[in-house]
């Protein structure tokens, strides 16, 4: 079970319970298991040995791949979890909406580690509030 169903039902158990600050940080608040170290790291691996600007540009807006810093996602629903998954399978011709594909990890070496790096920076570029 990831962290991201227990912090769905944390928010969820806000909610219910009426406490709309709380409930309000929480969704402000970086993901459980994410720290703004990973958020600095990953950005590295993201402009770096991640090779990720390639497809997605230097500003992550997008070029052969989409833009990954609008609230827009075209697999999953951009939360952390569904993020780390998609960039570790990568996006194949069977499941791609624009025809174009990225291979698994982007093509790159990075470590399991390193992509939830990576996937903590493309989490923090669609939540403006949240940047960095
Ligand atoms: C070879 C080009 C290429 C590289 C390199 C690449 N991507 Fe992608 N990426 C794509 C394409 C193309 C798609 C979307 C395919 C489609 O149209 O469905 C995509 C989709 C994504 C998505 C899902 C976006 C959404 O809207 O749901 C994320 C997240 C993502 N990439 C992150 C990364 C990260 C992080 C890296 C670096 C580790 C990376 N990508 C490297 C081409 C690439």
């Amino acid at each position: 079970m990831g962290f991201g169903f227990r912090h769905g039902v944390l928010i969820a158990v806000l909610s219910v319970g009426g406490v709309r600050a709380e409930a309000q940080q929480a969704t402000d608040s970086l993901p459980s298991g994410v720290t703004p170290a990973m958020v600095a790291a990953g950005k590295k691996y993201f402009m770096g040995e991640g090779l990720c600007t390639a497809c997605h540009g230097m500003d992550a807006k997008g070029a052969i791949g989409p833009n990954l810093t609008d609230a827009e996602w075209l697999h999953g629903k951009g939360n952390f979890d569904d993020i780390v998954a998609r960039v570790l399978a990568g996006v194949p011709m069977d499941s791609s909406r624009s025809g174009q594909i990225m291979p698994p990890r982007g093509g790159s070496g990075l470590t399991d580690e390193q992509i939830r790096a990576v996937a903590a920076y493309v989490w923090s570029l669609s939540r403006p509030g949240r940047k960095k």
